[in-house]
């Protein structure tokens, strides 16, 4: 078995968390390795990252499928060809339904931009900044059903300078993103090493 896990990264969008990731991945100390990038939207830029990094995709419209059982039935498909262990959810759009939450038990994880249980779902940021709390963060979780509902794994909070509009804010935050989620799932992905060894 080779030392470090499988992973495959789940995004929709720009992909900054994608390539913070697949970069943690080169150093040799890292326990997981990037093997596929699964993304719902053909006109994502993070198509493009995982191109020049290399990386393997499957790229698909869900309009074109009848259910998400279906797409996530291929998608399965495809995680279990590239032997993937674990999934990492970076800006994935959609809720992760029944097909994939069965067969990835405990092996599928997000990062939300906010210090959830404060924010979930769309626009954290906004919904933080009408708030107007003083500070905010980035949580890393597993997924369940529900919309940033999973238990917390981990957290870090980041103050909100005054005047700050959303991309300042959103800046900040996926700057703690890019240092905490890689680091995170390097420690997950060494313990569901040392797990399938005792
Ligand atoms: C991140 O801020 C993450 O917290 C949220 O979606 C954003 C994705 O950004 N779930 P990027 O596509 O990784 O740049």
């Amino acid at each position: 078995m080779s030392n470090r896990l499988k992973i495959a990264v789940f995004a929709s969008g720009n992909g900054s968390n994608f390539t913070s990731i697949v970069d943690f991945s080169s150093h040799s100390q890292s326990s997981f390795e990037v093997v596929l990038l699964i993304c719902d939207r053909p006109q994502a830029k993070v198509i493009n990252r995982a191109k020049q990094a290399g990386i393997p995709t499957f790229v698909f419209s869900p309009k074109q499928y009848e259910s998400k059982e279906q797409f996530e039935s291929e998608i399965v498909q495809k995680l279990h060809v590239a032997g993937v262990q674990f999934i990492a959810l970076a800006g994935y759009m959609r809720l992760i339904g029944k097909t994939l939450l069965e067969e990835y038990k405990q092996r599928i994880v997000n990062i939300h931009p906010s210090l959830l249980p404060k924010f979930p779902g769309k626009d954290a940021v906004g919904q933080a900044l009408q708030k107007g709390v003083s500070e905010t963060g980035a949580t890393v979780h597993y997924v369940d059903e529900g919309m940033d509902t999973g238990p917390i794994i981990a957290q870090q909070s980041v103050p909100i300078p005054p005047n700050s509009d959303r991309d300042d804010v959103q800046a900040i935050i996926q700057q703690v993103e890019h240092q905490l989620y890689p680091q995170v799932l390097h420690e997950l992905c060494k313990k569901v090493m040392e797990g399938a060894k005792s």
